[in-house]
């Protein structure tokens, strides 16, 4: 058996899971790898395959393994399949199998939730890619080219990840919905990815960011919950992915906090006292804040929409199953069955928000979206610092979980971001003050020129504090090879 810690560097498939002796296994990776290959090519960033990229790759799971940095051409670097190592006689941590031990093979009376949340998670990988594909032509700089593409080549190893479990334990259905991965297109009219957030288009890079910074962090809760899974190979799996997950909102902290930098910089110098003017902002060439915040609105409201419906007996089931926890359920003090506990869920009666204890079991997406919303708190928190420091009264805020909503309780209604309702008309006459319209668009696209001189920064965004891997400031992170 594998334990997690041998890893086969050499083959097509680099893997700590012992594809060597897996004959079954790693002959239907083969078989599925030149169509991953030609989606890569096809879907993946555009116009770059052939440059040398400064990238990290994992070669081992341990902390001196998992990142090795050096030049790699994207369509060469090693998209492989590691499990974070064992837990040597782990027990399944909640639900109604709580304390026997973490299966490691499907349980049959599972198969098909499991696989179900699989898929949707494997979905949600190369989705990211195809709605960042076109972004390179426009990067700020290459230190920010270069991240882009690091969160482009580990979205395509999340896709191996889940791909490997649906060909390891799910047989013809698995190599199936292996196959129907790669068909899916982000956007597309008939064969669209399978969440709504991630079928829009990240135009420019301050939606980059802000993806980076919310959608990502979604992926790192849906993981974290995946990661307490009674079904083993999942766990694992997550685990591994997670260490990878930090880096991609740590590129949408960082860009947004160097994105606000450059702003109120920009204002200072200029003596620019009113963060509301926007025209005198946009005079220096620089994103201002009101639009800053109108970027978060909609990124943050199309998030929150991925986490379902704030009741939801699916999640309850899956819970119960021992297949997905909450947030981080071994961290929690309580008795991690559920039964009879209450948990508050914010509601729409009578088309007014109220908050109601619920089951907590029937609760578990509406908890899981209050950690990702604490979570969200602290780079906002950061960001304010920023604008505090340079002695202007704006600060950034999240809407109300209510607002610019199309799942849930608040599907049905329209609220401003501070949470008041109000009706269609009255929201519609608003909506452009609160989220982008085609005017921001069109300026937020006039700043998206390349920058492609080492160590030269677009006028939009300021340099980052240290580089990557420690490189100083004119390292060259992309050699540009078209
Ligand atoms: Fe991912
Ligand atoms: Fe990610």
């Amino acid at each position: 058996m594998p334990d997690g810690m041998n890893i086969d560097y050499d083959g097509l498939i680099p893997n700590n899971v012992g594809l060597a002796e897996d004959q079954r296994v790693r002959k239907a990776l083969e078989t599925w790898h030149p169509g991953y290959i030609d989606w890569w090519k096809d879907m993946g960033p555009e116009g770059f395959q052939e440059s040398l990229v400064y990238l990290r790759t994992a070669i081992g799971v341990d902390p001196k393994g998992w990142a090795k940095f050096d030049y790699v051409k994207m369509p060469e670097y090693k998209w492989g399949i590691l499990l974070a190592p064992a837990v040597e006689g782990r027990t399944i941590p909640f639900g109604k199998h709580k304390g026997e031990l973490a299966w490691q093979e499907v349980p049959g009376e599972y198969r098909a939730l499991l696989r179900r949340l699989i898929v949707v998670q494997g979905d949600t990988e190369p989705a990211s890619v195809e709605q960042q594909r076109h972004l390179g032509a426009t990067a700020p700089s290459l230190y920010d080219l270069r991240n882009l593409f690091q969160v482009n080549v580990e979205e395509g190893r999340h896709l191996w990840a889940m791909v490997y479990l649906l060909h390891k334990y799910f047989g013809t259905d698995g190599r199936e919905e292996a196959e129907e991965l790669l068909q899916r297109r982000s956007g597309h009219a008939d064969t669209p990815r399978m969440l709504g957030a991630f079928n829009e288009a990240t135009p420019d890079w301050l939606s980059f960011f802000m993806f980076t910074y919310f959608t990502d962090r979604d992926g790192k809760m849906q993981l974290e919950a995946l990661a307490q899974s009674g079904f083993d190979p999942l766990s694992r799996t997550c685990r591994f992915m997670l260490t990878e997950e930090a880096h991609h909102m740590f590129v949408g902290d960082s860009g947004v906090q160097r994105v606000v930098e450059r702003t109120v910089q920009a204002m200072r110098d200029a003596g620019i006292n009113d963060p509301y003017d926007q025209a005198a902002e946009r005079k220096l060439g620089v994103i201002d804040l009101p639009t800053i915040q109108k970027k978060m609105n909609l990124h943050f409201s199309l998030t929150l929409d991925l986490f379902g419906n704030e009741i939801s007996t699916n999640a309850a089931n899956a819970f119960n199953a021992g297949i997905k926890g909450r947030y981080r359920e071994d961290k929690i003090e309580d008795d991690h069955d559920l039964i009879g506990a209450t948990y508050p869920v914010l509601r729409c009666v009578d088309g007014e928000i109220v908050r109601e204890e619920a089951p907590a079991l029937s609760a578990l997406n509406m908890r899981l979206r209050d950690d990702y919303v604490k979570d969200c708190e602290s780079g906002v928190v950061r960001w304010n610092r920023v604008i505090e420091k340079a002695g202007f009264s704006f600060r950034l805020a999240l809407p109300h979980v209510a607002f610019n909503r199309a799942i849930g309780e608040f599907a049905t209604i329209k609220a401003g971001p501070d949470g008041v309702v109000m009706d269609a008309a009255a929201w519609a006459a608003r909506a452009g003050d609160w989220l982008p319209d085609a005017a921001d668009a069109a300026y937020i696209d006039s700043l998206m020129v390349p920058v492609r001189e080492a160590g030269q920064y677009a006028s939009w965004i300021a340099p980052p504090r240290v580089g990557i891997d420690n490189k100083g400031g004119d390292f060259e992170y992309v050699q540009i090879v078209q």
